[in-house]
């Protein structure tokens, strides 16, 4: 018996047979947009290594959530960076600090959106860990726990939805969840960075939240990227202790881990972190033409898509936006 020969190519004939067949579609209700606000007014300074990304004073941060809020996007994650640093990071959990100002006037501006509040101390520690160090400079987990516990509660009283701590100690996940309980923030919700690696691609970053480690790494609390099975006792962890989404961070020389993570866990929401590092590569290849800008953005964050992730967060949501058309 003589078998149809086996084609492949029809599926791709026409360009409204492959948008027909195509697996995967970027939404605009994808992408979650990274914002980092500071002290002063009428401040929009570029970020040097992440063209087209500032730091802004707060009156120009509620600007720029109406702005993307217009073009669709749906959901902002905002970064604080205090005019005074200390060895705890205390600006992390003031009430009158930089980010719990930012988070109420984001939330009030813009009422519908998705208010996501980043909660480390990276960008509020004089030495630029991400909590409480001891004489050794070790970084200490419980008390930085202790800290979290005040930072989510005061995030959540802003009006933040969503809690993201990004510290990678163990338990935090916990820790938040009791507190917004016991201050009656029931339903707000957690983020987990559950999995998190100790990255070079979160370089343009600490330029833009001002939150590169004084001394030393972030070797002894973020994960090695040698490591891909370790990301399921993460998530599991997270997920006992109360997350609402789990997030890969990097995404793109992650794949495997969020394709991993999803097969696993596919009842979770999960999000990946289009990291700084990520972007400006992207950025500075363009700038000397030698990439397509446009056409590299939309294949990376469809990989990313591919790969497992329900949500992005991304320095690119504004120009996906523009080409989704709202
Ligand atoms: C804070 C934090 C970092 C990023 C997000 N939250 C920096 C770090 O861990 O050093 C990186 C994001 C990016 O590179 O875009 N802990």
């Amino acid at each position: 018996m003589k078998f149809p020969e086996t084609r492949a190519r029809r599926l791709r004939k026409t360009e409204n047979i492959r948008d027909m067949v195509a697996q995967t579609h970027l939404n605009i209700s994808d992408f979650v947009y990274p914002i980092f606000v500071r002290e002063g007014k009428n401040v929009k300074n570029p970020i040097d290594s992440m063209p087209g990304i500032y730091q802004l004073s707060i009156d120009e941060a509620v600007k720029e959530v109406k702005e993307a809020y217009l073009l669709g996007i749906k959901s902002v994650i905002l970064f604080g960076i205090p005019n005074v640093k200390d060895e705890l990071g205390t600006q992390a959990y003031d009430e009158n600090g930089i980010i719990a100002k930012a988070i109420y006037e984001v939330k009030s501006a813009v009422p519908e959106l998705v208010v996501v509040a980043d909660a480390c101390f990276c960008e509020y520690t004089s030495h630029g860990h991400c909590g409480v160090l001891n004489k050794e400079g070790e970084l200490l987990n419980d008390p930085t726990l202790d800290m979290l516990k005040k930072e989510a509660y005061v995030y959540a009283k802003m009006g933040a939805d969503i809690i993201a701590p990004s510290g990678m100690m163990d338990g935090m996940v916990k820790v938040i969840r009791e507190s917004l309980d016991e201050n009656g923030f029931y339903n707000t919700a957690i983020m987990s960075y559950s999995v998190k690696y100790s990255s070079s691609f979160y370089g343009p970053f600490r330029d833009a939240a001002e939150s590169a480690p004084a001394f030393g790494d972030r070797k002894s609390y973020q994960m090695d990227y040698r490591n891909a099975d370790e990301a399921i006792k993460e998530c599991m962890l997270d997920i006992e202790e109360g997350a609402d989404y789990l997030m890969v961070k990097p995404a793109l020389s992650y794949l495997d881990v969020i394709r991993n993570v999803k097969e696993r866990f596919e009842y979770m929401p999960l999000a990946a972190y289009n990291v700084s590092g990520e972007y400006s590569m992207v950025k500075a290849a363009a700038k000397r033409g030698w990439v397509d800008e446009k056409q590299i953005m939309i294949e990376m964050l469809t990989s990313i898509k591919r790969a497992g992730a329900d949500i992005i967060i991304t320095y690119f949501a504004k120009d996906m936006a523009k080409i989704l058309g709202g």
